[in-house]
């Protein structure tokens, strides 16, 4: 009975916090206008495994990009340090309390994969340092542009980066046979990643959002989740809005008639991890998908994928491809207001990935290496006449 009642009491913090959670999001002001701040910090966050390798060829380029901006004194690029697995392990947090701190010294964060324990690994289980990062600094939307635009393909997934089943992953409860975890939607929350979708939408032309969910079955986060964006969705009239099972979403993404037809898709959590991956396959593999992690005061920038500890393991990091951290330097210019290097940085990748493709990275010997991949880019991008 003692178990009982002290996971009962377990439930009723996790309940209490993320009622609480729901009450200041509702207090939440308006994002921040990073075009006020003077100088805007850009954070650079290598991550360890292949993360260090592939972080350094994107902040060289942007700061190639932005060097005239660093010059005047409007941006300023600041190295963090330290999160990488050994160190995470040595304090015993997700994220240590020294590198939070000079996080959230920035405005705008570029971070390299993570490497996240699981159990049977040399380390202790603690908590992915990506998760904890979009819950300490908020960042509930996550973007997952792909594109590949032979086939007509051009999505943008919206995934709620800060609920679902994913935020209370390292908080399950346990009485003797019996697990349980716990997904959490809120209607704040579900409302504003929904309002940041349909807006998107309005605001670059796309003429439909397809909302994904499991609503038929997970009754109480998933059906709330749709019915809140759906009240959400009759904001935007000229916006064609439909939903799906993502069951049945997995399958048609890999339909050719059916999948040009979808342009932005807004889900939860654990559905956005997972179909974000199958879709980047499309484009070349989730090497080449970058993402945005976007909240009301900060916002990070990272590859989709995680830190590769077998190519580390391997001996083959230097061949790990950059071109997810790449894409995600496109989403941190754009992002910025740097709306021309950003046009400048995705053209140049089109060209290198796509079109001239004068050397390819295939994370083995017989390819580029990152740094001759990111030479490459760097060169196409500067070269462009715009
Ligand atoms: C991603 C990753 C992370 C996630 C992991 C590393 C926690 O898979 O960014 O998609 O699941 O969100
Ligand atoms: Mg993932």
């Amino acid at each position: 009975m003692d178990k009982i009642q002290d996971a009962v009491m377990q439930f009723e913090q996790l309940l209490q916090k993320q009622i609480s959670r729901a009450q200041k999001m509702r207090e939440q002001g308006n994002f921040l206008d990073y075009r006020n701040c003077n100088p805007l910090v850009i954070g650079v966050c290598g991550g360890d495994g292949i993360g260090p390798i592939i972080t350094k060829e994107a902040a060289r380029v942007l700061n190639a990009l932005l060097v005239d901006e660093v010059g005047l004194g409007k941006i300023e690029f600041r190295n963090i340090d330290g999160l990488t697995i050994e160190n995470r392990v040595a304090v015993n947090q997700a994220i240590p309390d020294q590198v939070l701190e000079e996080l959230k010294q920035c405005h705008v964060i570029l971070k390299g994969p993570t490497t996240t324990p699981r159990v049977g690994d040399p380390w202790p289980n603690i908590e992915s340092a990506n998760v904890a990062m979009r819950k300490e600094l908020d960042l509930f939307a996550n973007l997952r542009p792909v594109k590949l635009p032979e086939q007509g393909i051009d999505w943008i997934f919206f995934r709620e980066n800060t609920e679902g089943s994913y935020v209370l992953g390292s908080e399950g409860i346990e009485v003797d046979d019996v697990a349980i975890d716990f997904a959490v939607t809120t209607r704040p929350g579900t409302e504003r990643i929904a309002r940041l979708a349909y807006e998107y939408a309005r605001r670059n032309k796309k003429e439909r959002v397809s909302i994904i969910t499991k609503a038929n079955v997970i009754k109480t986060t998933d059906g709330n989740f749709l019915r809140d964006c759906l009240a959400v969705a009759k904001e935007y009239p000229e916006i064609q809005t439909d939903d799906w099972y993502i069951d049945i979403i997995t399958a048609k993404l890999i339909d050719p008639k059916r999948r040009k037809d979808f342009r932005v898709f807004l889900l939860p959590n654990l559905y956005g991890d997972i179909i974000t991956d199958e879709a980047a396959e499309f484009q070349g593999g989730v090497g080449t998908a970058g993402s945005a992690n976007i909240g009301k005061r900060y916002a990070m920038f990272e590859a989709i994928h995680g830190s590769a500890p077998r190519m580390v393991a391997e001996g083959r990091q230097i061949y790990a491809d950059p071109s997810s951290m790449l894409r995600a330097s496109v989403l941190l210019l754009s992002h910025i207001g740097q709306t021309k290097q950003a046009t400048r940085l995705e053209r140049a990748l089109d060209i290198c990935m796509f079109e001239e493709k004068k050397c390819r990275v295939t994370g083995r010997s017989d390819g580029a290496t990152a740094q001759e991949f990111g030479d490459y880019v760097l060169q196409t991008a500067i070269n462009l006449e715009m």
